[in-house]
Formats: structure tokens, sequence, C-alpha cells
């Protein structure tokens, strides 16, 4: 049985895959026109000289070799005049069309962007440079776009369909991807893909990009050093894990760093890391192991630091008792608009929590301002800015209410003749930081005390 035939009978929806995308160049482009005539005339030969099952368990190298050979040979058969640079760009094309992810593989190879979201086959955004663009990329059909997601998903074990329309996954470089199909997606099959940066944002960075001064970038240099525990607020795609990120680049090299993530984006220099990553549920639903158990595991791994990649739920308690029992300089990311709000938020995962519902809320108070030193902001401006708003204290309590100060608070200006906001991060701060007496007992009292001098002379 040839190829084609054998497709059709095993992995029938495969073939979606093999079906030309409408491409992002002009259809007027003659030479953009003969390359993808000449391609899709390839590929429905191709199908009679390849195994299918032979290529799923290919490498891409292997793929590419035997594509390139039956292209060879069937350029031969057929008289096709091929440039040999051709043949090595035909076949990387074709593979990515028959084992990769399609029209997606151009987006993932290029390191300007931020995030791929893909609403159904024809609308498919991304984020460069903080904005979000339509791209001219365009899946030949809902169909292609869902055996493309079935591929990304196949990656953790998983498929979804109907009963399960939703799930989390990660590409081979480490790319973050959240898929959702119909019926809950009505636009057709939607995949968001948060692309992994090898090369991750540093503070230095930050501070290039305006999103902080010198001097609060320092500040946050102390509050790393000295193990303040640290909460990062924020919006979606805010900047929160990049920033946590940063911070962890203060952790000294003695201390046993346990981290906790969904999907694993940190990417800590120290060796003494132990990292734990979700692990979703299988295919039958089951073997789930949640974030507050993995946190609550943490605590019996002798951590000196506790790092949760995103708290959201039950974990927020486990996270504060590992805050309150020696685990000094914990940090963790949660979704709020303002560090008010976060801790806001987090009162109300741990009442929602099993183990703080029975807690009064005082009692739940004191825990959260007893815990939590510091809460830093990140935001992303409308003009695509990414800022750090704010870097806020946690004080004390006064009554029933939780005291904070702002240390250093972002204020913008208007904007200038580009449209872009402009702003300044000015101190804020009336007393001194309520952690002085850490830094003291960390020699970093002077360092802290000039650095709070100068963040306040603006
Ligand atoms: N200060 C910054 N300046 C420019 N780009 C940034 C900055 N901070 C983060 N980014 C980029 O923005 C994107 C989103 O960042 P990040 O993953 O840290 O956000 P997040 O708040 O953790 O998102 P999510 O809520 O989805 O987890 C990444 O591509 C990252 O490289
Ligand atoms: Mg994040």
């Amino acid at each position: 049985m040839g190829f084609a035939k054998r497709l059709k009978k095993q992995i029938p929806a495969d073939e979606a895959l093999l079906q030309e995308a409408p491409s992002s160049a002009s259809s007027d482009d003659p030479a953009r026109k003969a390359w993808i005539d000449l391609k899709s005339q390839l590929r429905n030969e191709l199908v009679d000289i390849l195994d299918a099952g032979d290529l799923s368990e290919d490498t891409r190298e292997q793929a590419f070799n035997k594509i390139k050979s039956a292209v060879i040979v069937i350029a031969g058969q057929r008289d096709l005049e091929i440039s040999p640079h051709d043949y090595d760009r035909l076949a990387n094309e074709l593979v990515d069309e028959i084992k990769g992810l399609g029209p997606l593989e151009a987006l993932i190879a290029r390191d300007d962007i931020a995030d791929i979201m893909v609403n159904g086959h024809d609308k498919v955004y991304i984020e460069v440079g903080g904005k979000v663009e339509l791209s001219p990329i365009k899946f030949a059909s809902d169909e292609q776009l869902l055996q493309i997601c079935q591929r990304i998903v196949r990656m953790v074990g998983r498929r979804v369909d109907e009963s399960s329309p939703i799930c989390d996954a990660r590409l081979l470089d480490g790319s973050r991807v959240n898929v959702i199909i119909p019926p809950l997606a009505i636009n057709g099959p939607t995949l968001t893909i948060r692309k992994f940066r090898k090369d991750k944002l540093t503070i230095h960075d930050l501070v290039k990009f305006r999103s902080i001064t010198p001097d609060a970038a320092r500040l946050l240099q102390l509050i790393g050093r000295v193990r303040c525990n640290v909460l990062i607020s924020g919006g979606t795609g805010s900047g929160k894990t990049t920033l946590l990120n940063c911070l962890t680049a203060f952790i000294t090299h003695d201390e046993r760093v346990v981290t906790c993530e969904d999907a694993a984006e940190l990417q800590l220099q120290q060796d003494h890391v132990v990292s734990l990553e979700t692990r979703p549920p299988n295919i039958e639903g089951g073997g789930q192991v949640s974030m507050a158990d993995r946190v609550k595991n943490c605590l019996r791994m002798r951590p000196d630091r506790i790092i949760v990649g995103e708290v959201r739920g039950g974990e927020a308690f486990d996270l504060l008792q590992a805050m309150n029992t020696g685990h000094d300089g914990s940090m963790g990311t949660l979704h709020a608009n303002n560090t008010r709000q976060a801790l806001s938020r987090l009162e109300s995962m741990i009442i929602a929590s099993p183990a703080g519902s029975a807690l009064p809320l005082r009692a739940i108070r004191e825990m959260i301002s007893s815990s939590v030193d510091i809460v830093v902001q990140a935001s992303r401006l409308n003009d695509g800015r990414r800022v750090i708003t704010a870097i806020s204290e946690v004080t004390g309590m006064e009554e029933d209410v939780i005291v904070t100060q702002d240390l250093v608070k972002f204020q913008s200006q208007g904007r200038d003749e580009n449209n872009k906001i402009i702003g300044h991060h000015l101190g804020t701060a009336i007393t001194t930081p309520n952690f002085m007496n850490r830094a003291q007992q960390y020699g970093l009292g002077d360092q802290l005390l000039e650095v709070m001098t100068a963040i306040n002379s603006i």
C-alpha cells in the first residue's frame, strides 16, 4: 500500500498538515507563487514515496535527509529545475509541515517575538516590542490548526478533544503553551504561546529599557541580598516571571533553593537549585500534583529559600508558612493590579484554602503582615513598555489593617510626540525602610541608607 493510502487509513487527521497554508507573502509575487506551486507539486508526490510512521519516529535531521533525498528523486523523474540551495530550503519547509508545527515554525524561530496568539486558523497575533500585531501567517484550516495543537499536547502525553478541551503544554524549546478548542473556544482552536527566552533579561536590561532606575534596581538587589520575603504582583504578561528571575540573581551560591512552577521558566544561576514542575493530569484525568502539594513538599526538602512561580490558590498558605518559618528570602508572583490589591488577593486565596478557611480574618492578616516584607508591582503600560511601577513594603498592622509604605513609585506625566508614556520613578518613603534592621544584620545598612537617599532625592 502506498504511503498516501496508508496515511489516510492510519492517521487521517495528519493529512491536514500536508495542505498548503495560505502564504504570508502577496500572491502577486511571481517568485513566491512559483515556489508554492513547486512545493505543493512535490508534496503530493512525496506522500507516495515516504513512510509516515518512520517520519514520526525520526529526528528532524533524519526527516530532513529522507525528504531531501525523496525530493531529489522526484525532481529527477519530473525534470524539475531545482538549485542545490533550494533542495535544502524545500526539505526544511516540508519537514516543518509534515513533522513540525507548520506555519508556526517561522514565528517560533524569531527571537523578537514574546507571545504568539492563534485565534482560529486565520488570525495569528504576535507581540513584538511590547505591541500586539496581526501577523500575515495563516493556517490552511481549523483542522490543520487542530492537528498542530494535538501534536503539541502529545509532547506532554495529552490530547485535546470535546471532553477535555483545555490543556497546558510546553514546546521542546521550553516555550509555555495553552490550548483551548471548540466547543469552549468559539472562534476555532486557540493557541497561546509564551516564547521561551534563552537570553533571559537581567536587571541591567531592565535598567537599560527604563523599566526601573539604577537606584531602584540597587534597592531590589539589597532586598534580594538581605533575604526579604518578596511578592511580585502584576497583570498577565507584565513581566512578573522576568522580574522574579532577575531577583534570583541576588541569591548567594551557598543557599539551597527549591523552585515550584507550572512550567519551568526560571533560570537560576546558582548550583544548589532543585526545580519542581507541575505534572499535568494524565489522559484519564488522574495523577495531577497540585502546586499546594509541591510547596508543602518543599518544606521537607530543607530549602533555604522557596520560590513559587505563580501563587493562585491554596499554596498561598503554604508559601506564607514557609516565609514565616525560617525560609527568609522566599518569593512568589501573583496576579494583581497594584501592591495593595496583591495583599487582598493573598488574603482571599488563604480564606479559600482548606488550611486557612477556619482562621479568623485578623489572624490571616497578621500572618500576611508578618510574612511578606516587600511587594513589587510589574506593569505593562498601554504604550507596550513594561515598567516596575511600585516597590512597597509591609510595615505591620494598625488595628485590623495591614499597613504598607511605597518606597518607589512610578508616576506617569503624559505622552511624548511618539505617543510614548513619559514617567519617573519617585522615592515616596516617609520613614526609613522597615527592613533596615535586617540590612544592618547583613552589614548592608549603610548601603540601604545610601540607596534610599538617592531614591528620595528625585
Ligand atoms: N522590563 C521588560 N522590558 C521588556 N520586555 C520585558 C520586560 N519584562 C518582561 N519582558 C518580556 O515580556 C514577556 C512577558 O514576560 P513574563 O513572562 O515575565 O511575564 P509574566 O507577567 O510572568 O506573564 P504571565 O502572567 O503570562 O506569567 C517576555 O517575553 C519577557 O521577555
Ligand atoms: Mg509568568
